[in-house]
């Protein structure tokens, strides 16, 4: 799909991959939607200058249903053409430490608000016959790590929900995107460290947003369904997928109970 001249609305739009991604839209000419917790006129303005058609801000939380549902409420008569789904929170490290209302609020920002806000969009793209839906997962989906459990489980259940969808949606002439997304220099990259590394000794090799939005870039313009890490977070990836017991022999020397 082009991205020029396209409707594309960004959850998480403020920093990291989401600010990327919206950037390189700017410059493909997109007309930009972004999901903001809080307006940031400096952030518009940049986009506006960057190339964009044009920008709008929709202010939402999508921590409660209610927030995902006033959005919807305001969007439905914008004719959204991709919608990005993002937004995410981290949790992590041993399960009886992880605080519930963490785990609680992470799964509705990266799963339930994702699905929700698919389901709010999907109608009007199936009436147009024209649309994608690009959901952010994780290598957390099929590495699994100790001290990952929460947060893995949300990114397996982003993985599972998109592929399930890409069947139904055959030759609707909407299609989705599936981002398997290796380790990205942001905050939540660095959160990783403070949460994880009590624990575990966690890989630290990662590539920049702004590569990372080339990259998505290019998977939406030749109209992947899914897009994996190369390199070595490649191979560690098929190894934790088709040599599971091989993989878990790494992890095993990487992790410590106390
Ligand atoms: N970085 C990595 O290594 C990595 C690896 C695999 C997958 N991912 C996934 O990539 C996505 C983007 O992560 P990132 O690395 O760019 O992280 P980030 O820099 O921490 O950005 C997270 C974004 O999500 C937004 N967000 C969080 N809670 C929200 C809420 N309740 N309502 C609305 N927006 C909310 C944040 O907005 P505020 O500014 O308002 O907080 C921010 O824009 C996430 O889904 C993440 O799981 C990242």
């Amino acid at each position: 799909m082009e991205i020029a001249n396209r409707h594309v609305l960004v959850t998480g739009a403020s920093r990291g991959i989401g600010k990327a991604f919206a950037k390189m839209c700017a410059e493909d000419k997109a007309h930009l939607h972004l999901v903001l917790r809080k307006t940031d006129p400096e952030a518009v303005k940049s986009l506006e200058v960057a190339g964009a058609k044009s920008v709008t801000v929709w202010e939402a939380d999508l921590s409660t249903r209610q927030g995902v549902e006033d959005l919807l409420q305001r969007l439905k008569d914008t004719p959204i053409d991709i919608l990005f789904n993002n937004a995410g929170t981290l949790t992590g490290g041993l399960l009886e430490e992880q605080p519930l209302d963490d785990i609680y609020r992470m799964f509705q920002v990266n799963l339930n608000a994702l699905v929700h806000l698919t389901h709010g969009l999907l109608p009007g793209m199936l009436s147009r016959k024209r649309g994608k839906i690009i959901n952010n997962s994780s290598v957390s989906a099929y590495m699994h790590f100790p001290c990952a459990s929460t947060y893995a489980a949300s990114k397996a259940a982003v993985a599972a929900f998109t592929d399930c969808i890409r069947m139904e949606l055959k030759d609707t002439g909407v299609t989705t995107l599936l981002l398997i997304t290796p380790g990205i220099k942001t905050r939540m990259f660095d959160e990783i460290e403070t949460l994880y590394s009590k624990n575990f000794q966690i890989p630290n090799d990662s590539i920049s947003p702004s590569k990372y939005a080339e990259m998505i870039r290019e998977a939406i313009l030749h109209d992947l369904d899914v897009m994996e890490p190369s390199g070595l977070t490649g191979v560690g990836l098929k190894v934790a997928k088709f040599i599971k017991p091989l993989f878990e022999i790494e992890v095993a020397r990487r992790f410590k109970r106390s």
